[in-house]
């Protein structure tokens, strides 16, 4: 079987918040032998996409700044991981602004295997909707229904939803599982 390459996109700010729990719970799910890199955007700079309309003539993001390295990895992937708190009913400003910037990368996402977990408490279908937009419209084979943790951070964490590691767990067994019936085992 080929090495397999997983990219996990941490996209609060919180290093260690309940988004981030949640995605190291799927991650455990992959096996010892997969390269498995982390990128943390909250802690990077970055803006969204400029909107020149460079790439088009460059093939690439002109924008130079944090972002550069992780939009290569995010070629470099096989199996890509988001992990986004709702944030004013939607994936954060880190995530969106990610997003935006891969415009460029049209084709370039194709037949990759992708997956989310996220965490909030209300308003969370565009959440959804946008993480579910942004990997079909990329041509990304959707792996799993995704986790959710019913989190707050004011009125209490994780350890009020006892179905959320579980099911980022299962995210990371679905996302493997797809892996391997592509790639083999
Ligand atoms: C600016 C901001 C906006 C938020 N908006 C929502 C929201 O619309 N719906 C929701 O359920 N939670 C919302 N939350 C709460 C977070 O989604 C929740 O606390 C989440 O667990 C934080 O994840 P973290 O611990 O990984 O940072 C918001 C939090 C922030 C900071």
């Amino acid at each position: 079987m080929k090495e397999m390459k997983v990219l996990a996109i941490y996209g609060s700010p919180r290093r260690e918040g309940n988004t981030a729990q949640m995605l190291d719970a799927a991650l455990s799910e992959f096996p010892a032998g997969a390269e498995i890199k982390k990128a943390f955007i909250g802690e990077l700079e970055f803006t969204g996409c400029c909107a020149t309309r460079d790439c088009k003539t460059t093939g690439y993001c002109v924008v130079q700044d944090d972002l550069q390295q992780v939009m290569k990895d995010m070629v470099w992937a096989d199996v890509i991981i988001f992990g986004s708190p709702s944030e004013f009913s939607d994936v954060s400003s880190q995530i969106k602004m990610l997003m935006e910037r891969t415009w460029w990368m049209k084709g370039n996402l194709k037949n990759k295997i992708g997956g989310y977990v996220i965490t909030g408490r209300r308003y969370i279908e565009s959440t959804i909707n946008t993480l579910h937009a942004f990997m079909l419209r990329h041509r990304m084979i959707l792996g799993g229904s995704g986790a959710l943790g019913y989190t707050f951070t004011e009125m209490g964490g994780l350890e009020n939803d006892p179905l959320a590691i579980r099911d980022a767990h299962s995210t990371g067994k679905r996302l493997v599982e797809l892996y391997q019936l592509i790639y083999g085992k």
